[in-house]
């Protein structure tokens, strides 16, 4: 683990949220700052605002012996969150041509299946988290595979680069290859040593992660309900309502159940710390349920067009309350980048006649993100206090971008062109609690 550096003194253009902006833009929920200063403080924010006041604020002593980062005529945002992301699935992004059940049979279940072998656990942890920061991210929640030591190997990757992450054991005991399952009995066993051993530990939180209803049986379901009640500030991760034909075979494996929300809800597995991917064909009885009990969505466009699973009703959802966050869903999303993510988040609500406004985009990749994943008491902004993980944008390393830019009439314009024309070479450089983690060499 790298040292905390002393003290910090950051000056470039800062954007971050208070609060989310909301469907009509309230300027009050962001600051944006064009010559904009952070201090930072053994890992965290101290001071935000404006270079001057910030430096006025300093007794002369901090402000001389501050290690100085000068990022001028770049873009300095809290770190990218990414919500929903299986780090086993690096292998088979891109995968040609199915749709959600034959792509996990075809393509999904025999890459996890080679996780059996952990070294193989390891070395993908390590490059799957150099991408991530190589991307802007800092904070994920991540899917391992139903291996024990897929987990180990991921928490200690990540706890060598010092980042917020939240992670747990795959439970799934039905419908899937013998060689990925485990047991109801397994379930627990295995997640109650993993709980021990990382829940709490450095920046690390654990998250009870049933797959999705259809490969767990009502027993280990059951279990996953006593696990997440089992210790305080346990997270839940899984997957609901994505595809057509998911939806029909829940229906067929739990006819007792009025929906396929209500499956999770059966077992104890929604409420505040709970979060799941898609949420695409929910009726709007499932859409107050989420609201009412604090149960976030992961809304994950590119893997939603990828793999043609159908159109997230961002309107609908955030016009009810649930708290919704961005992700890639990598291997089921088709880039790391929550640029990109950003933009086919923009196209998804495009083609459903409601356009996202680039301010509410940069709050759900930041802030948003932080407060749908229970991590915002932590992360997600500059108020002081916080970890100070930070990403540098530089809208000048694209030259299309470049050029478009110089002609933006405003800065919700320029915001908005780098998020729909912006990617990871966008990325000047990553902080990871103050430390300089990533320098974009290009
Ligand atoms: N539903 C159950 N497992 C998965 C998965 O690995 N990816 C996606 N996109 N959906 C799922
Ligand atoms: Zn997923």
């Amino acid at each position: 683990m790298n040292p905390l550096p002393a003290a910090m003194l950051v000056r470039g253009t800062l954007l971050h949220f208070l609060a989310d902006p909301g469907a009509n833009d309230d300027a009050a929920a962001w600051q944006y700052i064009e010559d904009g200063a952070l201090f930072i403080q053994d890992g965290r924010i101290r001071h935000c605002g404006p270079w001057h006041d910030v430096l006025a604020a300093l007794p002369t002593l901090s402000r001389e012996s501050a290690r100085y980062f000068d990022y001028r005529g770049k873009l300095i945002l809290p770190g990218f969150v990414d919500a929903h992301v299986h780090y086993p699935q690096l292998r088979v992004m891109g995968s040609f041509g199915r749709q959600l059940l034959d792509w996990l049979e075809h393509y999904t279940f025999p890459a996890e299946a080679s996780f059996a072998d952990r070294s193989v656990a390891e070395k993908t942890s390590a490059f799957f988290l150099d991408r991530l920061i190589a991307h802007g991210t800092t904070t994920a929640s991540v899917f391992p595979t139903v291996h024990a030591h897929s987990v180990d190997a991921f928490f200690e990757a990540a706890q060598a680069r010092n980042l917020r992450m939240l992670c747990g054991k795959v439970l799934m005991d039905r419908h899937c290859p013998e060689n990925l399952r485990d047991t109801a009995q397994s379930a627990w066993d295995d997640s109650r040593a993993l709980i021990a051993r990382w829940h709490g530990k450095a920046r690390l939180r654990y998250s009870v992660t049933p797959r999705f209803a259809p490969t767990s049986t009502e027993a280990q379901l059951k279990v996953a309900g006593e696990l997440f009640a089992s210790a305080p500030d346990l997270h839940l991760q899984s997957h609901l309502s994505e595809n057509q034909r998911e939806l029909a075979w829940v229906g067929e494996l739990f006819p007792g159940r009025a929906n396929y929300l209500d499956v999770y809800a059966h077992f104890g597995l929604i409420g505040p710390r709970s979060i799941y991917g898609h949420g695409i064909h929910l009726d709007a009885g499932e859409r107050t349920r989420l609201a009412e009990t604090g149960t976030a969505l992961a809304f994950c466009p590119s893997s939603n067009l990828f793999l043609g699973s159908g159109f997230f009703n961002f309107h609908a959802l955030s016009q009810t309350g649930v708290s919704i966050s961005l992700a890639s869903d990598v291997g089921g999303g088709n880039s790391l980048s929550t640029l990109r993510t950003m933009a086919a988040a923009y196209q998804v609500s495009q083609a459903q006649h409601h356009a996202l406004s680039p301010w509410r985009a940069w709050y759900l990749a930041t802030l948003g993100g932080a407060r749908a994943l229970a991590l915002d008491q932590f992360i997600g902004n500059f108020t002081p206090g916080k970890e100070a993980d930070f990403v540098v944008l530089d809208a000048t390393a694209i030259p299309e971008l470049a050029f478009r830019w110089d002609f933006a009439e405003s800065v919700a314009d320029r915001l908005f062109a780098l998020m729909m024309l912006g990617d990871e070479r966008c990325v000047a450089a990553t902080h990871v609690l103050g430390n300089c983690v990533y320098l974009n060499k290009a």
